[in-house]
């Protein structure tokens, strides 16, 4: 695991958004993993400023969600395709049909899952993935539990993991208590992976992440096994490594 560690979170969106970037110059129509939270922001942010100086085409690219919330109208504010439409798509030049999400108001939900890893599989597999960890170390969200599930599938949401997000929401009692999420199997399927992690209520788990044992109750420790993954880490979530 290749961990670097940076003075700030300014620091970190460049260097995260330029390597995002740098794999897309190496291959013009890279599958891209993608994100949403808050740790994406500025790595996105930079990846606009590259296209709007012209240093960067994304008119090949093909892009696949980690995750949305079930139940929630794409065009709610609250909802994965608006954060992206908002943060990213709608600055760049990704051809609207190559941008694929589970959809979550699917009506039969397995089914949808089933059928995103066919996408992702037919799209040549995910050459690079976006990860943020959660402050429980869940990826995407695959939450702490007895056993790692491999493929997309639907999950619900622990209590930590609804609250951490209620911060975007009017209330807590707004924040779907159910997802659709990528897998685990479906993240260490990508080629490479990025994972970026910000502020002190990151530090736990980027400890067990890096020192601790491999465990379903840690998900993200799984990534030990990924032979290509970098780290980006602020002083803070590196505090306790
Ligand atoms: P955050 O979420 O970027 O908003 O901290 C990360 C995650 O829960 O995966």
């Amino acid at each position: 695991m290749n961990v670097l560690i940076y003075d700030n979170e300014e620091q970190i969106g460049v260097a995260a958004g330029n390597y995002m970037c740098g794999q897309v110059l190496q291959k013009p129509n890279s599958v891209l993993g993608l994100a949403t939270g808050s740790t994406p922001l500025k790595p996105y942010g930079q990846m606009i400023e590259l296209f709007k100086k012209g240093a960067i085409d994304f008119s090949k690219v093909t892009t696949f969600n980690l995750d949305e919330y079930v139940n929630l109208d794409v065009e709610d504010v609250n909802s994965y395709h608006s954060f992206m439409h908002k943060n990213l798509f709608d600055h760049i030049n990704i051809p609207e049909e190559n941008i694929n999400f589970l959809n979550g108001n699917a009506k039969d939900l397995e089914q949808e899952c089933a059928d995103y890893e066919n996408r992702i599989k037919e799209a040549g597999g995910i050459d690079i993935q976006l990860l943020g960890i959660g402050s429980n170390g869940h990826i995407a969200f695959n939450e702490p539990s007895d056993c790692f599930q491999r493929w997309s599938h639907v999950v619900e949401l622990k209590e930590s993991t609804v609250k951490d997000n209620s911060r975007f929401f009017k209330s807590i009692e707004e924040v779907p208590t159910k997802a659709v999420t990528m897998g685990i199997g479906s993240i260490m399927q990508a080629k490479k992976i990025l994972i970026i992690a910000l502020g002190k209520n990151k530090a736990q788990a980027i400890k067990q992440l890096i020192n601790g044992n491999v465990t379903p109750m840690c998900p993200a420790s799984v990534l030990q096994f990924h032979t290509d993954v970098t780290l980006m880490l602020d002083k803070d979530a590196a505090s306790l490594i």
